[in-house]
């Protein structure tokens, strides 16, 4: 009889679950996964990445209808508004997704334990009242929305939302207040104002979007503006408080000062993620948390506690859902002796609004903090597809060492950015040099080529400026 009931026991179903399951099972080790949801995939196909873009698709259709910006292209269309059926094309993406993961499940032949799981030991999980052992147990139990303290979610409600909440309204708001201009913030703030709320966003710092370089927070804050959202910025909420349907909030400068009030049909809570640990046991293993509340792991994923694993959102790192799935494929490999590393230094980040804002490597601060650095600019407004396109907003940028001309980030911001950035990860994946993408060819006409003309800048002109 074997030792284990399985090679593998997985805790989570997310991006970071679902995928450290297959390959495992892929590479031929006995794997189940432990999901507490009613559907497999985690924050991400359940209330995240897929729900989210399938909001933001929808009402960009509305808003390029509703907006005028359809009828100048000579499509003249007077678009009603049906919630609806919106709300039901997104569930029916989430509901197809998730469906998928289970069919990927049974060909793969990976159990999904239902339930909620715990350690008893490291070897031995509980789910649902029965214990299974496991010689690797991965624990990739992701995060969930940070409360603002003194204030209460009440998503059923639908007047004090976090993002799950936001993606669900039944009806539009006048008004909607956004606490946190961060990814959550302006993507679903985008949603509801393409739709035809008022959207206000309270940011505690300076500029929208930390973490991102400097002029593309800048320049993303003069966007947003332009799009007609407010922003309060260096603005902490001190308070909330609901009345029937309203809201009233009470705000004060980051820095103290004198407090005014704000009312709202909704407010969308969007201050941040903090990894799921509670009631796994992690004490009866002996794992300790870091300062941050995340579990803390070698670059194989392998905790301090022999045959325990974690990966995804509940460890360092960008709260991201490739990231998580390259975090599960490197687990499997490394726990079936093969060698799986993730390159933590190039992990793409994308802002899904209109335009994208998206970037890898360093910030222009960070790239200088580290040395000599050149920078290549180009404006999407003098990329002829672009141009075309009515999409004059945006720029591309790469950063490249002063010295050797390797590349050590790019950062666009541009209606496709998303799918732009890519270029720029596999660049810098392979070490490429500012000058590499500046003589590859590039399709025309197509965004981007606003890449390659921003690597020309780094060294010597492009060509359309
Ligand atoms: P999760 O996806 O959070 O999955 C963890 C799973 O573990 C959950 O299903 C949970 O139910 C389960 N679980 C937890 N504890 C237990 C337990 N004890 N027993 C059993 N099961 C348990 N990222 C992107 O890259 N692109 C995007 O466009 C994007 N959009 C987002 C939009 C929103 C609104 C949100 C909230 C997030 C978005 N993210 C996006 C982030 C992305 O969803 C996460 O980074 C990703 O889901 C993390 O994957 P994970 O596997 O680590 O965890
Ligand atoms: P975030 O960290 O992106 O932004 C939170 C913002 O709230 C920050 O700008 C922060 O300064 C601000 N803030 C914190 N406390 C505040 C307060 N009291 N008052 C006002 N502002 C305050 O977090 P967010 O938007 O909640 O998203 C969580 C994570 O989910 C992101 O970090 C991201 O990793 C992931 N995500 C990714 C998406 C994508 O890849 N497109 C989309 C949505 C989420």
């Amino acid at each position: 009889m074997a030792e284990y009931d399985y090679d593998v026991l997985v805790i989570g179903a997310g991006p970071g679950g679902y995928v450290a399951a297959i390959r495992a099972a892929q590479i031929g080790l006995k794997t189940a996964c432990a999901e507490s949801r009613e559907t497999l995939g985690g924050t991400c196909l359940n209330v995240g990445c897929i729900p989210s873009k399938a909001m933001l698709h929808a009402s960009e259709y509305f808003e390029a209808a509703a907006g005028g910006a359809m009828a100048k292209l000579g499509i003249k269309v007077t678009p009603e508004l049906d919630l609806d059926t919106m709300h039901g094309q997104r569930k029916d993406a989430v509901k197809q997704l998730t469906g998928g993961i289970e069919f990927l499940f049974r060909k793969n032949k990976v159990d999904w334990l239902k339930g909620r799981a715990s350690f008893e030991d490291a070897h031995t999980v509980t789910v649902a009242g029965k214990s299974y052992t496991a010689k690797n147990v991965v624990i990739a139990t992701g995060s969930s929305v940070t409360p603002l303290p003194g204030v209460e979610i009440d998503n059923a409600k639908g007047v004090v939302v976090d993002s799950t909440g936001a993606l669900e309204l039944a009806s539009v708001p006048k008004k909607l207040v956004v606490i946190g201009g961060g990814v959550i913030g302006l993507e679903l703030g985008s949603v509801w104002r393409r739709l035809g709320a008022e959207v206000t966003v309270v940011e505690f710092l300076d500029q929208l979007l930390p973490g991102m370089d400097g002029e593309v927070r800048k320049e993303a804050g003069r966007i947003f503006k332009k799009q007609g959202m407010e922003l309060k910025l260096s603005t902490k909420v001190t308070g909330v408080s609901v009345k029937g349907k309203k809201a009233t909030l009470t705000l004060e400068p980051a820095a103290g000062g004198e407090s005014e009030t704000l009312t709202a049909d909704a407010v969308l809570v969007s201050i941040g993620r903090r990894p799921n640990t509670e009631g796994l046991g992690l004490d009866k293993i002996g794992l300790t948390l870091n300062p941050r509340g995340q579990i803390e792991t070698g670059h194989d994923f392998a905790t301090k506690v022999d045959g325990v694993w974690a990966i995804g959102d509940v460890i360092p790192g960008p709260m991201l859902a490739h990231k998580a799935e390259d975090e599960g494929i490197a687990v499997a490999e490394n726990i079936a002796g093969l060698t799986g590393i993730v390159n933590h230094d190039v992990i793409p980040g994308v802002v899904y609004t209109m335009p994208e804002i998206a970037g890898v490597g360093l910030t222009e601060e960070a790239a200088k903090e580290r040395g000599a650095i050149k920078v290549g600019k180009f404006p999407m407004l003098a990329n002829s597809r672009a141009k075309t396109n009515h999409e004059p907003e945006g720029f591309v940028k790469v950063i490249a060492d002063a010295e050797s001309d390797r590349v050590l980030g790019v950062w666009c911001i541009a209606s496709v950015a998303g799918t732009m950035i890519a270029e720029a990860a596999l660049a810098m994946e392979f070490g490429a040099t500012s000058e590499d993408i500046a003589y590859t060819c590039h399709a025309h006409p197509t965004h981007s080529e606003a890449i390659k003309e921003a690597a020309m800048a780094v060294t010597g002109k492009p060509i359309h400026i």
